[in-house]
């Protein structure tokens, strides 16, 4: 079984790190990105992040991940509320998905509080900053029942 998981950023992701920090707070996306390759090689496996603004390029993402990833860990942005394609694209690829955001998106405005994901994705991490994306793939990677290499202590 493929051991890459693809971690895939919607709408305004690449400006973290200068994006309302006090919301998402200041690690940029890159940072984010070692972390969770950090958090992968502990069980044997590795990260392949995509980031894009437009929809479209989400769905055609999940489309390709399709060929080579054992899973997805999304931050969907905005699309989260609104996307139906996105959602549609997470059943019609079947990959497990875990939705993942930085900020508590239920305590924020209402239209935060509905994800069109949430339904097709195995769970939703969402309010512990950066590290709503490391908690991601170590649950997919459990979910996986990928087992770790090295104690987390190590
Ligand atoms: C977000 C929450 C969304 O409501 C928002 O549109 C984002 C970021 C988060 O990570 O907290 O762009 O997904």
């Amino acid at each position: 079984m493929s051991r890459k998981i693809l971690i895939l950023n919607g709408p305004n992701l690449n400006l973290l790190g200068v994006r309302e920090p006090s919301v998402y707070g200041t690690t940029t996306l890159i940072d984010i990105e070692r972390a969770c390759g950090e958090v992968a090689a502990r069980y044997g496996a590795t990260v392949e992040s995509r980031q894009s603004n437009h929809e479209g390029a989400l769905v055609d993402a999940f489309h390709d991940a399709r060929t080579w990833a054992a899973g997805v860990v999304i931050n969907a942005g905005a699309y989260t509320h609104t996307s139906i394609a996105l959602r549609d694209a997470i059943s019609a690829v079947q990959l497990p998905t875990v939705e993942v955001h930085l900020s508590n998106i239920y305590a924020r405005e209402a239209f935060r509080h509905t994800s069109m994901i949430a339904a097709v994705c195995i769970g939703q991490i969402a309010g512990f900053g950066w590290r709503s994306y490391t908690l991601g793939v170590q649950a997919l990677l459990d979910h996986l029942e990928i087992p770790l290499l090295v104690a987390p202590d190590e």
